[in-house]
């Protein structure tokens, strides 16, 4: 079945079960800000939607502007903007998380019936706990802002850290992107494999990757001296003469995966290759990556990955069919969480 005729099956069952008191399927619009509007054009082709029209621009003085340019009263509203730089267009993630706020607030007030922050990638996650003493909890901020602004639903990807989604007081649907990342890596059945945690706070997600290919699962006991700068203490479990898969959340400045990837070398492993969800990419990530031993990395386009970093071994992955599936189960009230019952990504 084509998806214009399975769009058009779905809207008849929701309007007889509108008909029949149900509160499903709403008119539903895609709106996006401009971090990532390939990714909202890509989930609004799978929905067989166009993108809702909305003028995103800024000030002279460099404040934001927009303008919501159709009506929306009555409608299931989700707005697409990872809060992340976009380097060709000029955003910075205070930009971009500007975008997302100021955009709900013009949905709202133009009546939405609901607004859906949809955030691919949700940054200044990994600010989410009081470290030391005198330092924001910036993750817990962003979540009051997103809801202070009108969004009563969340819609994100790989949050760096669960507990995330009780900043929220509202639903939060958390997506996984080992069903695209993961199953890449189980069509390619490599042999003699070994998934890596590139530290401790990756255990969850690198074994629910080490289940998916059948493969054990090793650990590197890693230090952060600063924002740039770690430090690989131990290698935990057999690594000599393996092929490895690194899976990690984010790569910021890629000092994480590099000295991952070269400890993993000196104890003898064999091909190294990474998968990280967030290619945030900051300077000089790309460098270290094209001049490292790791034969390919892949990354999800949650992030917008530059061009000039398109052309070597970073490899990208669509999550826009997560992305549009989730929507539309939300917008006709069913399930999202068994969209990951295969994978043993929670618990
Ligand atoms: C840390 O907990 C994260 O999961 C990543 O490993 C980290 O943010 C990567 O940063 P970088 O690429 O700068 O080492």
């Amino acid at each position: 079945m084509g998806n214009g005729v399975k769009m058009r099956l779905i809207q008849t069952i929701q309007s007889t079960r509108r008909e029949e008191g149900e509160n499903v399927g709403y008119d539903l619009k895609v709106f996006s800000g401009n971090t990532n509007r390939p990714l909202a054009e890509d989930i609004c082709n799978i929905l067989d939607t166009r993108l809702a029209e909305a003028t995103v621009t800024r000030f002279s003085g460099g404040e934001t502007h927009v303008q919501i340019d159709e009506n929306v009263r009555g409608c299931d509203v989700f707005i697409v903007q990872p809060i992340c730089e976009n380097e060709e267009e000029g955003i910075s993630p205070n930009d971009a998380l500007m975008e997302l706020l100021i955009l709900i607030d013009a949905a709202r007030r133009a009546s939405a019936r609901r607004i859906t922050a949809v955030v691919p990638y949700y940054g200044y996650a990994r600010q989410d706990r009081k470290d030391r003493p005198r330092v924001p909890i910036t993750a817990k901020l962003v979540a009051n802002m997103i809801y202070t602004a009108g969004a009563r639903r969340v819609l994100t990807l790989d949050l760096h850290a669960n507990q995330i989604q009780g900043f929220f007081d509202i639903p939060v649907d958390h997506l996984y992107s080992i069903n695209i990342l993961g199953e890449y890596f189980r069509m390619k059945n490599l042999k003699n494999l070994v998934v890596m945690a590139p530290d401790v706070g990756g255990i969850k997600m690198a074994r629910a990757y080490a289940e998916l290919l059948g493969a054990p699962l090793a650990i590197v006991d890693k230090r952060r001296w600063s924002g740039q700068k770690t430090e690989v203490l131990n290698v935990i479990g057999e690594v000599k003469d393996k092929n490895i898969v690194i899976v990690d959340d984010i790569i910021s400045t890629g000092s994480s995966l590099i000295e991952a990837a070269s400890a993993l070398k000196d104890k003898g492993a064999r091909d190294i290759c990474a998968t990280i969800v967030h290619p945030v990419l900051a300077d000089p990530a790309v460098e270290r990556v094209e001049n490292s031993i790791l034969t390919e990395l892949v990354v999800s386009n949650s992030i917008p990955v530059p061009k000039r970093a398109q052309n070597g071994k970073i490899k990208i992955l669509s999550v826009a069919p997560i992305l549009a599936e989730s929507i539309r189960r939300i917008n006709n009230d069913e399930s999202v969480s068994n969209l990951f019952a295969n994978a043993k990504v929670e618990g």
